[in-house]
């Protein structure tokens, strides 16, 4: 199939590789006009793909936007003049609270959402680590996007595990839970996945998982508490040695995906009167985090 990744971060430079490798044709539509990758530790040569091509991205078979949720929209507008009509595009980012945007802009083709929890990190502009194995949950958001079950197998053929889901919402929620527990912690100390399965945040992480598991509760998404701690604490040890991605955000002084994680989280709280004194502190210490890097 013919590829267009937009968006060359730790994500959606891991996936370029993976589609690549699995014989797949991969263009790129990132900041830089031609773009080299190579995997780390892995004796393979560096893949060089080409970049920002219109007549690669009209052609495309699909379309996956790896960008950060608050670049959602402004890609799409970007892609939608070489658009074709029946191409599937696939988000896939952390976070939400992009759906809405995209189902209106991209009202005529298929949309689906993939999210993924394997551990991905850049060493350097062209060097990815896959730091984690996980797994990939697909789903379609409109009903052309719901027919398109078949991209599952390609993606778990590219790199496995990656499953159908009925209903993506569901899966969003439980990445977004696993994120809420994970990045704002990892960032905030500046340590990796690992270093949250210290016994110092554990009574931290307990109550950041009873807030997200009454939310969650309060959306129609049947879990305890113990499950969403027990299922972060099995990503942020999957993803041992990784930085989570708002952990990489800070640390270059970045805009960080918080709005759309423990913000998005928070304001669904607000909704129906649930209190979430400890998301909230986390929300505010990176958005200050955020503000101090103008003050630099
Ligand atoms: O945001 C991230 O870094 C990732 O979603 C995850 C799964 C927490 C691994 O680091």
């Amino acid at each position: 199939m013919r590829f267009t990744l937009v968006g060359a971060g730790a994500v959606g430079s891991l996936w370029a590789l993976k589609l690549q490798q699995a014989g797949h044709q991969v263009h790129l539509v990132t900041r830089h006009e031609e773009v080299t990758l190579e995997r780390s530790f892995e004796k393979t040569q560096p893949v060089k793909f080409s970049a920002n091509q219109p007549d690669l991205l009209k052609d495309s078979d699909c379309i996956v936007i790896c960008v950060k949720a608050f670049n959602v929209e402004a890609t799409i507008q970007h892609i939608l003049p070489h658009l074709h009509p029946d191409t599937p595009v696939i988000l896939m980012h952390n976070g939400m609270g992009t759906t809405d945007t995209a189902l209106r802009l991209v009202s005529n083709n298929p949309l689906l959402f993939a999210t993924t929890s394997h551990g991905s990190l850049m060493l350097t502009a062209t060097e990815v680590k896959h730091t984690g194995i996980g797994e990939t949950r697909m789903g379609g958001l409109n009903t052309l996007g719901m027919r398109c079950d078949f991209l599952a197998d390609v993606f778990s053929h590219a790199l496995a595990p990656c499953c159908w889901d009925e209903s993506i919402e569901q899966a969003l929620w439980h990445k977004l839970a696993i994120n809420c527990m994970i990045n704002p912690l990892s960032a905030i100390h500046q340590i990796t996945n690992g270093d949250l399965l210290l016994p110092h945040y554990r009574d931290q992480l307990i109550s950041l998982s009873e807030e997200i598991a009454f939310v969650m509760n309060a959306e129609g998404i049947a879990i305890s508490r113990e499950e969403v701690l027990n299922r972060a604490l099995y990503v942020a040890q999957a993803t041992a040695s990784n930085y989570s991605s708002m952990n990489r955000d800070i640390f270059h002084q970045r805009r960080s995906e918080i709005d759309f994680i423990t913000g998005y989280l928070v304001e669904r709280a607000a909704l129906h009167g649930i209190a979430t004194p400890e998301n909230t502190v986390l929300y505010h210490a990176i958005k200050n985090l955020e503000q101090s890097y103008d003050h630099t």
